[in-house]
């Protein structure tokens, strides 16, 4: 990183030393170019006004739109009694002077300020050239003392994907995959350190159902071959014989639910608009109906334990799933099999998205003493119940009526998915001790998590202290483009690398519509996978995380518009013209930027001061979308820099780096292009995407 010496070599060339700090003020000089213009406006406002310097820093603030400058003091922010606002921004404007800010306008009750280009250039492209990668990243964040470098890191579990082996890689998963693997870098980039955790769906009496379909229908070679996809298969066959076993005793358990509901009508609902004077239908009730009852309730018994007594499909699986939870090595033979070879086709799709994780843990890892524990814990503190042999947990008896009453324990002794759970938050703290844990997990389940963080709390000391260290990170659902809920099931595409396969395919179509330059592409199957990926990544951030959105793989692979072909044709297309004006390294860095001084050159300048005050942003807002925006803003601002004409003359192009009147200003305007491409290229990575250096 750059050292503080550096800088102050830097802000002597005009006049200044080494930025001024103040006690209970945080700022960062050796990360972020702006704080030092923090540390100035503070130490003069405060000399002007005589308002504390850690309420001026709160109150000085980055401005989305750089037409209203660099930074803005809304001056009511700096709760000073007495004088009118709008005149203590006049007086503030008058009066203020640092050499590398211009007068400041006072604009109402706002003071604005606007950074000297010249001053700012020199500054900005050094930080950015040094730093490299790491501009824009601030590692102090992460500290558990973040006053202190050399304080420990702070830890943090995010758990994302996690898919269930053998049942579809859905949407949802994809969302989980994307949103934790940004949450991830964030972090990371943050200084915290993370550890992505995929808690794989591998416990259930679905493996008991997938382990005899395998019997039935598997092939060891198909499961060698694509294991995702051949479970899948496997398993929706073997789900199909078992729902032509159970049809009699599906009709005839809605018949009985259907008498039911006629015996005990629920309470009318409001009657239509418009339909208000019709007479609701007349529900007859008699004794013919009862008798009916009585013997559709008598043979959906008979039927019942007519499977049980086959065995049916489903009462195997039952059995079979016992015999894994008693660790019976043979039951267990294929499982760990399906889940091996799962793990390893799951690995490639993940590399394909960028992403790797720390730990795959699932269902199947949690300790079943520490759900007996659990189990004893809910039930010493009076938080669970007995129910007809089962354990239930009734959350209305415990000041949550919303979220109702929940089962803990079979009547068989299984555990279930909301039983590992519980055990497996407090597993995860006792492996890494975490400050803070993140479950990144679809909408569809928002109401499971609130059950398990509030049994959780409720089970007291110390499994509420770890609960109150995590976080549900839930995400809306993904649609297809007319809106529909989308699923693999209804279409044909089953595994995700299927999905990813076909976006891929779409994406070289999109490619070939421009032959002559397709032609010229090195590797278009990589070049066609990496664009596609950043569609689908740009599409999925392109909103709120809790929003939803539709699945448009027209507009998502489009190189026009807000989209991930775009900012990756950006990327590549600075990266063409480097390789082409081939100025030394050597040469850029000691470029004298002041010789920018194009309007639309020092526009770019100011937002790429910008970047590690978006960081910052990002990491409290915690959402892709704020980097999205502000990647496409300074992207907009590149492309006016190839086109900017000369003011004096129209046919010259004043940023023109091939066309630069002098070595001098050559290698300024190509450190310029080489920090945009940069700071480009650091907000891509940030996102989970591969910056392409050709296409
Ligand atoms: N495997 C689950 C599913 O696909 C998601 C797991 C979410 N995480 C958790 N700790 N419950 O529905």
């Amino acid at each position: 990183t750059l050292d503080m010496d550096h800088i102050t070599t830097q802000l002597e060339k005009v006049g200044l030393s080494q930025p001024p700090t103040f006690s209970g003020v945080q700022l960062s000089p050796e990360y972020n170019p702006v704080d030092i213009y923090r540390a100035y406006i503070i130490e003069q406002i405060h000399e002007i006004t005589g308002a504390e310097p850690a309420i001026i820093n709160n109150a000085v603030a980055w401005t989305q739109d750089l037409k209203h400058g660099d930074l803005a003091l809304p001056v009511p922010a700096l709760r000073l009694k007495g004088k009118k606002p709008d005149q203590l921004a006049i007086e503030i404007a008058e009066k203020f002077n640092c050499p590398i800010v211009e007068t400041p306008i006072a604009d109402k009750t706002f003071v604005r300020f606007f950074f000297k280009p010249g001053p700012l250039a020199s500054l900005t492209l050094d930080f950015v050239l040094k730093q490299k990668d790491q501009y824009g990243f601030n590692p102090l964040l992460g500290k558990v003392d973040s006053s202190k470098p050399d304080s420990k890191r702070k830890r943090m579990i995010v758990e994302y994907s996690s898919p269930n082996i053998a049942k579809e890689f859905h949407t949802g998963h994809l969302r989980s995959t994307i949103i934790g693997g940004f949450m991830v870098k964030l972090f990371s980039a943050a200084g915290w350190e993370t550890i992505s955790m995929n808690y794989l769906g591998d416990w259930g009496k679905q493996y008991g159902m997938l382990s005899q379909g395998f019997e039935k229908y598997g092939s060891e070679a198909e499961l060698e071959r694509d294991p995702i996809k051949h479970l899948n298969e496997v398993y929706v066959k073997i789900n199909q014989d078992n729902a032509a076993e159970q049809k009699e005793a599906i009709e005839l358990a809605k018949r009985k639910e259907g008498l039911e509901k006629i015996k005990n009508p629920p309470k009318p609902m409001k009657p239509k608009k418009g339909k208000e004077n019709e007479a609701a239908p007349e529900i007859k009730w008699g004794e013919e109906q009862e008798k009916e009852l009585e013997e559709v309730t008598g043979q959906l018994e008979k039927v019942q334990e007519e499977l049980v007594a086959k065995p049916s499909i489903d009462e195997k699986a039952r059995q079979f799933f016992k015999r894994m939870s008693d660790g019976d090595p043979e039951a267990l033979k294929y499982w760990q099999k399906f889940r091996d070879l799962s793990i390893e086709a799951y690995k490639h799709m993940y590399a394909r998205l960028n992403i790797a994780f720390d730990d795959y843990s699932g269902e199947s890892t949690v300790q079943v003493e520490n759900m007996e524990k659990a189990a004893t814990v809910l039930h010493e503190r009076g938080v669970s119940e007995d129910s007809k042999g089962a354990v239930i947990v009734d959350l209305a008896k415990h000041g949550a009526p919303t979220l109702g009453k929940t089962l803990v324990k079979k009547r068989d002794g299984t555990s279930l998915y909301l039983t590992r759970d519980i055990a497996a938050n407090f597993e995860r703290y006792e492996k890494y001790g975490f400050e803070h844990m993140i479950y990144v997990v679809a909408s569809q389940q928002d109401l499971h998590l609130a059950q398990f963080f509030k049994i959780l709390q409720l089970m007291g000391s110390p499994y509420s202290e770890v609960v109150a260290r995590c976080e549900h990170m839930s995400f809306g659902m993904v649609k297809d483009p007319s809106g529909q809920t989308m699923s693999t099931r209804k279409g044909t595409v089953v595994s995700l690398a299927d999905s990813l396969d076909a976006a891929k395919d779409f994406m070289q179509n999109v490619m070939r519509e421009n032959d002559e330059k397709y032609q010229q592409v090195e590797n278009p199957e990589a070049t066609a996978d990496v664009l596609a990926i950043s569609a689908i990544m740009v599409q999925d951030y392109s909103g709120k995380i809790i929003n939803g959105y539709n699945f448009d793989m027209k507009r998502m692979t489009s190189f026009i518009g807000d989209t991930g072909p775009y900012l990756q044709y950006s990327h590549a297309r600075v990266c063409s013209m480097a390789r082409k004006a081939n100025v030394p390294r050597e040469a850029i860095e000691n470029a004298d930027f002041t010789l920018v001084t194009a309007k639309e050159g020092v526009e770019l300048v100011r937002a790429l001061a910008q970047w590690p005050d978006v960081f910052l942003n990002t990491y409290k807002t915690r959402e892709p979308i704020t980097v999205l925006t502000y990647l496409f803003r300074m992207t907009h601002m590149l492309s006016s820099c190839y086109d900017a004409k000369d003011a004096g003359n129209r046919n010259a192009k004043t940023m023109s780096v091939m066309y630069a009147e002098s070595e001098e200003k050559k290698a300024a305007l190509m450190g310029l292009y080489e920090a945009a491409r940069q700071v480009l290229g650091n907000g891509m990575r940030l996102l989970g995407l591969k910056p392409l250096e050709r296409m």
